[in-house]
């Protein structure tokens, strides 16, 4: 029995304890690394009982690590409770089946190591006038399965090169293109050099903290302060967070980052669990990087790049802080303080009205709650921003910045990339996202409904053509839940309880607003949608199963694909008043601007969960005018 709630993240004890227990289980025998380390969802029957009267949560708590043993390259899946202080499952995973576990801390030193011991790469290095390697720095990149006889089984990664020409300098200005080195990250060296072309290694200076670039700093902006000598109007009390009817638990994990926890609005359940748990970034310059496909998640690990914020740069007002912990490739809990960022924020008008009959001249301010985090992922970063608005509404905003990945310009007029300085090509990519959002609207019975608009042509019921209808279908088994987003018919998703009715007897609901942007654009016989087949729709409905959490499977590094959602719908369950998970996909097909160089203005992305007949009427009536400026009316 433990007395921490089942839904908390695990702590630096309980990593450490872990540890201990697959030690003592001889799973950790040198050079053994830890490529994941995490919680494991408690049991969801257990948390929707509650706690025990003393004894405490009667969930196990369960942490799972990804093993790697980084001299024969054998990967073990171990799960240990901590409970009962014993291993609970092991399973050594087979390469052509499963794939690879993510990328080590240390796989990034040892690539920058033996690509620049390799003679092979050392030497087309030199032809392109490189003898001196102290300016350049690798760029360890993901293998996907191409299916050709020497990448697929190994452990490996690809190797891309820049040219770093002083200490402050932006090394991502000056890619070394047409050169790659495939590195075996168990023998340890560049098994192949793959040398296709030479292009000018592009040469602008672009350290946009260089006053040479970016001009002296503008004196303009006068300040903008932010404060709430009341104090904020959320409490935190461990990771529990209420604000304004709505209550939640944190979680933080490694790999997906930032999750929610029985998210509930007026003690009324709404969400059981959201989070982000996969991503994928292809690029699509056919020529060359053909590979080039970033799963930041299930690759890389989102969480653990996390951010340390600070306050007055990243988050304005009242802040309060929670430290995550993620562990190093030992096992051994590393804290990232202030990785998770808790405030509100005044967003503007919530309802306003100037009545023409009876002179009423009302205005109202909408307010929010915000949790987020910021991850940096090799080039990129990207926030990610959960918002709990007064009215019901719950978004998720992705904040996408940072640096673009860059090649060099090939040619005038290229079909798959901007040139966004002199020589300098920013190529054609997609951000995919999936969302994973266990829902819980007024209870586990729900159902999903898809609703489309349309007009009607004229006939005896619309003589004059001007009727508007709702055309609802519902989703009631996984193969007919697949489905895309449609903008010219206004297409929405409404999660509906199949247990309670709103005061006109409608069910109870949320309804999701999708943002209408493609899918993976990828050939749907590709290699890439093989593993990135989530991103095939941008709307799948499954039945609860605490087995499918990843989207894009457990083992996403140079897994073959078919893993994650496909597989999940398989067995087309009845999703129709059950409990059930939405996975939405979104997220920008990004074709680069000169303007988001060198450093990319916040592009962003996501959805919205809106109440629709959750609540019998605007539920904001009892919001008090602003104290200061409006009067009553
Ligand atoms: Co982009």
């Amino acid at each position: 029995m433990n007395s921490a709630h089942p839904l908390d993240p695990a702590s630096a004890e309980e990593y450490l304890s872990g540890r201990e227990i697959m030690a003592k289980a001889g799973l950790l025998a040198s050079p053994v690394r830890f490529a994941y380390y995490g919680l494991d969802d408690a049991d969801k029957a257990a948390v929707l009982a509650g706690p025990g009267s003393e004894s405490g949560w009667a969930a196990d708590r369960r942490l799972r690590a990804y093993l790697v043993n980084t001299d024969t390259g054998e990967s073990t899946d171990a799960v240990v409770s901590l409970t009962r202080g014993e291993v609970v499952s092991t399973r050594t995973l087979d390469p052509a089946q499963d794939g690879q576990m993510p990328i080590l801390d240390s796989d990034f030193a040892l690539v920058e190591e033996v690509t620049k011991a390799d003679p092979g790469w050392r030497a087309a290095m030199a032809r392109r006038g490189y003898e001196d390697l102290s300016q350049i720095r690798t760029c360890a990149i993901t293998a996907g399965v191409f299916g050709v006889a020497d990448d697929d089984r190994r452990r490996m990664v690809r190797v891309l090169a820049f040219v770093m020409p002083h200490e402050h300098a932006l090394a991502w200005a000056h890619p070394v293109d047409g050169l790659a080195a495939y590195v075996d990250l168990i023998e340890k060296k560049v098994f192949k050099v793959t040398d296709e072309f030479e292009l000018p290694v592009p040469a602008e200076n672009s350290d946009y903290d260089d006053e040479a670039v970016r001009g002296p700093h503008r004196t303009t902006l006068k300040p903008v302060e932010i404060t709430q000598p009341d104090g904020p109007s959320f409490t935190l009390d461990g990771y529990a967070l209420s604000w304004q009817g709505w209550s939640m638990r944190i979680g933080f994990d490694a790999r997906e980052g930032l999750s929610l926890h029985q998210v509930s609005l007026q003690d009324r359940p709404v969400l059981y669990r959201a989070s982000i748990p996969e991503m994928v970034v292809p690029y699509g310059d056919p020529k060359f990087r053909h590979w080039q496909a970033y799963f930041d998640t299930g690759e890389y690990l989102v969480g653990k790049f996390a951010n340390s914020l600070e306050l007055g740069c990243d988050c304005l007002g009242e802040i309060a802080y929670l430290d995550a912990t993620v562990t190093d490739d030992t096992g051994a809990p590393r804290t990232i303080p202030n990785a998770i960022c808790v405030h509100e924020e005044d967003f503007g008008i919530l309802w306003k009205h100037t009545d023409v009959f009876n002179g009423s001249a009302q205005s109202r301010r909408q307010r929010r709650l915000v949790v987020s985090y910021f991850s940096t992922v090799g080039n990129y970063d990207y926030g990610f921003y959960w918002y709990f608005y007064l009215d019901g509404t719950i978004e998720l905003e992705v904040k996408a910045t940072g640096i673009l990945f860059t090649s060099a310009y090939p040619h005038a007029g290229h079909a798959h990339s901007t040139e966004v300085a002199p020589g300098l090509a920013a190529p054609y990519h997609q951000h995919m996202f999936s969302a994973r959002l266990d829902m819980n609207v007024d209870g586990q019975a729900n159902a999903v409904e898809e609703v489309d608009v349309s007009g009607q042509p004229i006939g005896p019921d619309n003589p004059y053509g001007n009727a508007i209808v709702q055309n609802v279908t519902r989703l009631t088994r996984e193969s007919q839940a697949g489905r895309r987003t449609d903008g010219t018919r206004g297409r929405t998703w409404r999660i509906i309880s199949t247990e309670r009715a709103n005061r006109f007897g409608r069910p109870t609901s949320y309804t999701l607003y999708p943002e209408p942007t493609p899918a993976l654009l990828a050939d749907p016989d590709s290699p890439l949608a093989a593993r990135a087949g989530f991103a095939a729709n941008h709307l799948w409905v499954t039945r609860y199963d605490p087995d499918q959490r990843w989207p894009a499977g457990d083992f996403v590094n140079q897994n073959p694909g078919g893993a994650g959602l496909p597989a999940f719908t398989a067995g087309d369950r009845d999703i129709d008043g059950q409990d059930i998970v939405l996975w939405h996909t979104f997220g920008p097909t990004h074709i680069p601007r000169p303007e988001d160089w060198p450093v990319m203005p916040v592009a962003r992305c996501g959805f919205v969960l809106k109440p629709t007949g959750f609540f019998d009427r605007n539920p904001t009536l009892d919001v008090a005018p602003p104290a200061a400026h409006c009067s009553d009316g």
